[in-house]
């Protein structure tokens, strides 16, 4: 990826104090971006920092460090005042619905709401828009005077989608958009996902646990551990030939298909490790059976491989070409 990226975030910190005066590290570092219209899929396991890296670029929290542009303007940092005009151009969606909607809204005033708040539209031009974005998401007219305990749990993810694609931003934040609903409407939720990315041209960071889903639905992918991409590449590739010791256990364990000739089992040893005031070191250490005493030696960066693919592991990756550069 480079400057036709929609989105870039570059070295992404969050840190939150926690008893003790010892500090939580639950972003460390992060980079990456996302082109126009196109999927990319963060995933990795609970408490890995997912959520915290979407908060953070759409400031529900502040970053402690780190710059977040939207086709060039700066969301971070940048003075709280000036971040509604930034709204228009990315928005997020929450992994629940009921907790995301306010109950005491009916389903048209939290459609008409980003609309007075962003857009100058008369209030006839306003109405025809809530009633076209309605539509967009598969709900009809009929459902606008309802209140989010009149919907089922897939109508108020609709309802979530159409609020942020209300103001056509350019990119939407999905966090988890499907993982509270019941299996039979996860589906459709992704195809109404995947039926407005084409019409409206939308790019998406795409927060899953669901490897098959990821398969399905993302260009990219970026696998994250203990705050830190440890791999990031186009989605077959990583799928059908994953690097990182990480990737690689955690795909392992996934009933994916697709990358039949490299899937051997890869166990990592224990739980996730702490992200409380942890060592200058690579965050898997204590885990991956293929460390070496080089691993303790600082954080290891992300190193280009080759197809825009790059892994932060040295030891998998033993000789380095001279054109495999740190990209971060
Ligand atoms: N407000 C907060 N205060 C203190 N620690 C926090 C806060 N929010 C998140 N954390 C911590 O930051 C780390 C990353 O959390 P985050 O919610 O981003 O993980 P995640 O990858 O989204 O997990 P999940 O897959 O379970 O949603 C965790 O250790 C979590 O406990
Ligand atoms: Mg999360």
């Amino acid at each position: 990826m480079n400057g036709g990226a929609i989105l870039q975030v570059r070295d992404l910190h969050k840190v939150f104090p926690v008893e003790g005066g010892r500090r939580l590290v639950a972003v460390d570092g992060v980079t990456l971006d996302v082109a126009a219209g196109e999927t990319l899929a963060l995933v990795g396991e609970s408490g890995s920092g997912k959520s915290t890296v979407a908060r953070c670029i759409v400031r529900l929290i502040e970053p402690s460090a780190g710059d977040v542009t939207i086709d060039g303007q700066a969301i971070v940092p940048l003075p709280v005042k000036r971040l509604p005009a930034i709204y228009r151009r990315i928005q997020m969606v929450f992994q629940d619905p009921n907790a995301s909607l306010n109950p005491r809204m009916n389903v048209r005033q939290v459609l008409e709401e980003p609309l007075r708040l962003h857009l100058d539209l008369p209030a006839a031009e306003r109405a025809t828009r809530v009633r076209e974005l309605v539509g967009m998401v598969g709900l009809t007219a009929l459902h606008l005077d309802r209140y989010p305990h009149e919907l089922s749990g897939g109508q108020r993810q609709r309802v979530g989608i159409a609020r942020a694609i209300a103001v056509s931003p350019d990119i939407v934040i999905l966090d988890e958009p499907t993982s509270s609903l019941d299996v039979s409407v996860r589906g459709q939720i992704l195809d109404l996902l995947l039926d407005l990315q084409r019409r409206l041209n939308l790019a998406y960071l795409f927060i899953s646990h669901d490897l098959q889903v990821v398969q399905h639905i993302a260009d990219r992918v970026a696998v994250m551990y203990l705050g830190g991409i440890v791999e990031i590449g186009p989605t077959a590739d990583v799928f059908r030939d994953p690097q990182h010791p990480y990737t690689r256990a955690l795909l392992s364990a996934a009933p994916v298909a697709q990358w039949g000739a490299k899937r051997t089992r890869v166990r990592l040893a224990g739980e996730i490790s702490s992200a409380i005031d942890p060592p200058d070191a690579c965050r898997l250490v204590g885990r991956c059976p293929l460390a070496q005493p080089s691993c303790s030696d600082g954080k290891p960066a992300l190193i280009d491989i080759g197809n825009a693919h790059a892994v932060a592991c040295p030891v998998v990756i033993p000789a380095i070409p001279l054109e495999r550069t740190p990209i971060c």
